[in-house]
This record gives structure tokens, sequence and C-alpha cells, in this order.
């Protein structure tokens, strides 16, 4: 790993010796990248992963389905994006573990030439890392090793995989709830589209205790006294403040299963809002 321009972890995930097991991962604590991981049927994960994701599951069961939905709202997003929009760079930041269809995947599915930076905080996706980096020929895909409550480390490392001179999509599913001041969240947001030129977008998934996610409250609580990092659920207001600026692609901010969906894809509602918006 070496000290990327301000400080981020540029990794050379094609190294193998870049990448041993960090000591910094604790296996007897539940991490969110692992319970994650097994809410959507992965087997990146360690016992205790395991124990917490049942008990938040029978406190909150909807939480594989919430999982699912992301992942499918990821899906749906990025193909709009590379396809309809014509993007050809996304900046996904809070990536996860790898599962199926990953955002290059998906990206370079429709536009073989996407350029993908993944950041993400937990060493255990980094130790993963290598297996998100199978790119096109075409394109090219990258990995920073960095923390979204610092964004400028993050804009310095992303060239030269991303030129910010051309649109990005920058991502933050299910991430800026990891923020728990919500002026701190929002100022993340912004400095990030500062950065990026008119015809960006930035593209959010949040938990919410509106939607029927009520019953999520003594589950977070739960998360919060047993897991790691600590989360917050934030309102409708509150995660429309993160897209202040930008102009709401349709339908607008709304659950994440419910964005774009087609007759053959609607799923139930579930209480994480989704929403893509444009820089003017
Ligand atoms: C709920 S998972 C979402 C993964 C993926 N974006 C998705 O929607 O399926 C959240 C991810 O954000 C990462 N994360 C949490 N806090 C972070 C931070 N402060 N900086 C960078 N990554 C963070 C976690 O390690 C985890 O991989």
């Amino acid at each position: 790993m070496s000290p990327g321009p301000g400080g981020a972890d540029v990794t050379d995930v094609t190294d193998p010796r870049s990448n041993p097991l960090s000591p910094q991962v604790r296996p007897d604590i539940a991490h969110n990248a692992r319970v994650w991981n097994y809410w959507l049927g992965g087997k990146d994960n360690y016992p205790v992963d395991r124990a917490v994701g049942d008990q938040v599951t029978g406190m909150y069961p909807s939480i594989g389905e919430v999982a699912r939905a992301d992942r499918a709202f990821l899906g749906r997003a990025v193909r709009h994006l590379a396809g309809d929009m014509g993007v050809g760079q996304f900046l996904d930041i809070g990536t996860g573990l790898p599962t199926a269809d990953n955002t290059h995947e998906v990206a370079q599915h429709t536009a073989p030439d996407a350029r993908v930076v993944y950041v993400d905080n937990d060493p255990i996706v980094l130790a993963h890392a290598r297996a998100l980096l199978t790119s096109s020929p075409e394109g090219a895909t990258t990995y920073i090793d960095a923390d979204a409550r610092h964004p400028e480390r993050i804009l310095q490392a992303v060239e030269p995989t991303l030129d910010l001179r051309k649109p990005v999509a920058v991502m933050m599913l299910g991430v800026l709830n990891f923020v728990l001041d919500t002026v701190e969240a929002r100022s993340i947001a912004r400095k990030l589209m500062d950065a990026m030129p008119s015809g960006s977008y930035l593209v959010l998934t949040h938990p919410t205790l509106e939607l029927g996610g009520a019953g999520n409250e003594a589950a977070m609580r739960f998360w919060n006294e047993n897991a790691t990092p600590p989360i917050t659920a934030r309102s409708r207001a509150e995660f429309a403040s993160f897209l202040a600026g930008l102009e709401l692609v349709g339908p607008g901010i709304v659950s994440c299963a419910r964005w774009r969906t087609g007759p053959a894809t609607v799923g139930a509602e579930v209480a994480q809002f989704g929403a893509v918006a444009r820089k003017p």
C-alpha cells in the first residue's frame, strides 16, 4: 500500500503481497461490511457477524430485504447512468464486500470503457479488493483505502483513474448513515459534488424510520451497543438536504425498492431512501 496524494492509501490490489489480512480486522466484533455481506447471502463473514445479523433480523425482519433492495437499486441506477445518461466514471464510496453485480461489472456491461474508483475504510474490504478489480480491458477499476469523512483526501487520490473534468457518478449507498453528525454528512456530500463538473450525479441510499421503518429503531440501538461502526437513520428532509442544489432524477426520493422499477422488478417498499440527482 502506498500513501496517495493527501494521505489516502491507494492500494495496488493486483499485487497479492499488498493484501495481508490486516491486524485491524477484528473477528470478535461484528462489523457492518461483513454483516451486510451475511444479509446478502455472502460467505465473507465471521460467527459474530452472523450472530448479530440474526439478532437484528429478529428485531427488524425486513433488513435482508433492505439489503437486497439496496443492491438492486445500485444495479438500476448504474445501468441508467452508464446507459441512458452516458456517464463513464463512477466513484463508489462505501463499496462493501464484493458481491454479485458490483458497480464496475454493471457499468462495464453497459459501457466497457467505464472507469470506477472504489473507496472503503474497512480492512476486510481492502483484503478482498483484488476480487473487485477485474476491470474490462477498455475500462479501469481501482481501490482507495480511505474514510468517507475525508472527502478532500479521496478527491486527491481519484486521479488518474478519474478525470474530474468529465461527469462522474458519486455513489454513497448505505454509507452516510455511518456519519452520525448530519451537518458533517451534508458537508461530505457537498464537498464531493463541488469538485465534480456539471452533468455529474449523486447517487444515495440511506436507512430511515419512515416508510414503515419504525421497527428499526430498537434494532439500530442494539447494533450500536453490539457492533461497529455506529449507525443512524434519517428523515426524508435530512436525506433531501444531502441533495441540495442538485436536480432530482425521476421519480425523486422514494424507497430504493421503488426507484425506476418496471412491472417485473417492483418490490415491496423498504425503509431505505434512494435517489439520484444531477449537478446542473
Ligand atoms: C451497508 S454497506 C453498503 C455497501 C454497498 N455500498 C451497498 O450498497 O451494498 C456500508 C459500507 O460502507 C463502509 N463504510 C462505513 N463507514 C465508512 C466510512 N466512514 N468511510 C468509508 N467507508 C465506510 C463499510 O465498511 C461498508 O463496506
